[in-house]
């Protein structure tokens, strides 16, 4: 049996690639065809931790020579994006780098890169700024791209602004018509939000020739297919109760999986594949929530502080009505119209475009992503459930104490011991 380092099969932070399994038929079949399609520009939107990521660094690698991976962040240019993405195509211009027989760049064109490069350089050391020089066209931006044969990932595209995100629909177009000098050229834009529009504003001209794949959340089905192969490739075996365990904590997200899998068997002394199959059980699983909870308690807060910070006197203290009517529905997968009439029983007059708004910015990185919202359905839910639990915790205690909501403190244990009820009695509910 090869042997396998624990880290790199459970991979709760980075792309899972030893552990990777292929996503339901029609998001794979749909992504690999649009990789294949020359000319073909693709948008991968969905909720923050479903995958997008892991499912295209996987299928480029098996479809693609090579890829340049810009990071967006909130408040980047798109100035600064082309500039990072042309940056990064600097390996394949010099002359050290032969990466593969396919790709040959002339000397010719290396002396225009550099060229180019210092021109940039020269500019930034005058200006002192980091503003685009008027030689970086989109033109040869898609020039120095497709001779060296990679295609432009765009990462967490919706974290840029709208006025910048404009920008990038003529970026495209003037891709797209590379396209036929360089077939692999194309640019991917990834967006954690609810529908492909959101991440890039393009022309409807355009529409047959960019491909928008939804990634949804994953299915139990597909959370028990990571732990089987964690299994097989670490030779360990979890109970089967506590498979069905990992998949109600998961709710949909990978991460969370990966990271009590992960948790059971480094608590168990699994570094990498075990000699003799060792088991896990429920113990063990109690232990990586505990973990889990130490670690993330944190972000938990975060999050939650994020969600509703008022920045100043409304007539209504409108995420945190919104939360507590959704904590108090208790179940997940609500629509509009039911938080609706569950604040309107206490707040009659409380109006619907307010809480249309508010659900909006609620999935928002500036209120902490707290909630999501499933395009399939049409409902919202708690990003994961122990934000959820986390919510519901601070919310009732300070109901209960009649505090502020700063004033609230749990202690981590208690916190630990409240996760783990909160999920087991969803549990023997058999919901
Ligand atoms: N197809 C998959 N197989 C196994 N693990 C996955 C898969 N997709 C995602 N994961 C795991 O889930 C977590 C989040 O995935 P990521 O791709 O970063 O999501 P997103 O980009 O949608 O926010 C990572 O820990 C990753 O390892
Ligand atoms: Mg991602």
């Amino acid at each position: 049996m090869d042997e396998n380092k624990t880290h790199l099969v459970f991979t709760p932070t980075s792309p899972a690639q030893l552990s990777f399994i292929e996503r339901v038929d029609n998001v794979n079949d749909e992504l690999v065809d649009a990789l294949r399609i020359p000319g073909m520009q693709i948008i991968i939107y969905g909720p923050s931790g479903a995958g997008k990521t892991t499912l295209l660094i996987n299928k480029l690698n098996q479809l693609y020579e090579s890829q340049v991976i810009t990071r967006c962040m909130v408040g980047m240019t798109m100035e600064q994006i082309i500039l990072d993405g042309f940056d990064q195509l600097n390996p394949y211009f010099t002359s050290e780098c032969v990466s593969s027989e396919k790709i040959s760049i002339s000397s010719d064109l290396k002396l225009s890169y550099f060229g180019l490069k210092t021109q940039i350089e020269n500019y930034f050391q005058e200006k002192s700024q980091r503003l685009l020089p008027m030689q970086l066209t989109p033109q040869r931006l898609a020039y120095y791209f497709g001779h060296s044969n990679n295609c432009w990932v765009l990462e967490d595209f919706h974290k840029i602004n709208e006025e910048e995100k404009i920008k990038l629909s003529q970026i495209m177009k003037v891709f797209m018509d590379s396209s036929f000098e360089f077939p692999e050229l194309k640019i991917i834009a990834v967006g954690a939000v609810d529908s492909a529009r959101e991440v890039v504003q393009y022309d409807p001209e355009m529409k047959q020739r960019v491909s928008e794949i939804y990634v949804p959340l994953m299915s139990d089905n597909e959370i028990a297919k990571i732990i089987y192969k964690g299994e097989e490739l670490l030779n360990v075996s979890f109970k089967s109760s506590l498979i069905k365990r990992v998949q109600r904590f998961s709710s949909g997200l990978a991460s969370v999986c990966h990271y009590l899998c992960l948790n059971m068997c480094t608590n168990s002394g699994i570094y990498v594949t075990a000699d003799e199959k060792i088991n896990l059980n429920e113990d063990d699983f109690d232990k990586a929530v505990e973990k889990y909870v130490k670690a993330s308690s944190d972000t938990l807060k975060e999050i939650f502080d994020r969600a509703i910070k008022v920045n100043r006197v409304r007539k209504y203290n409108n995420p945190h009505i919104i939360l507590k009517a959704i904590l108090q529905l208790g179940k997940d997968g609500l629509t509009h119209n039911e938080i609706l009439n569950k604040i309107q029983k206490t707040i009659p007059d409380y109006p619907a475009g307010n809480l249309t708004t508010y659900l909006k910015q609620l999935q928002h990185t500036t209120r902490g992503e707290i909630l999501r919202y499933d395009k399939n359905a049409g409902n919202y839910s708690f990003s994961s459930p122990f934000v959820k639990a986390y919510a519901h915790c601070l919310l009732t205690n300070q109901a209960k104490k009649n505090i502020s909501l700063d004033e609230v403190q749990i202690p981590l244990n208690e916190l630990t011991k409240i996760f783990i009820k909160s999920f087991m009695v969803q549990f023997d509910n058999g919901k």
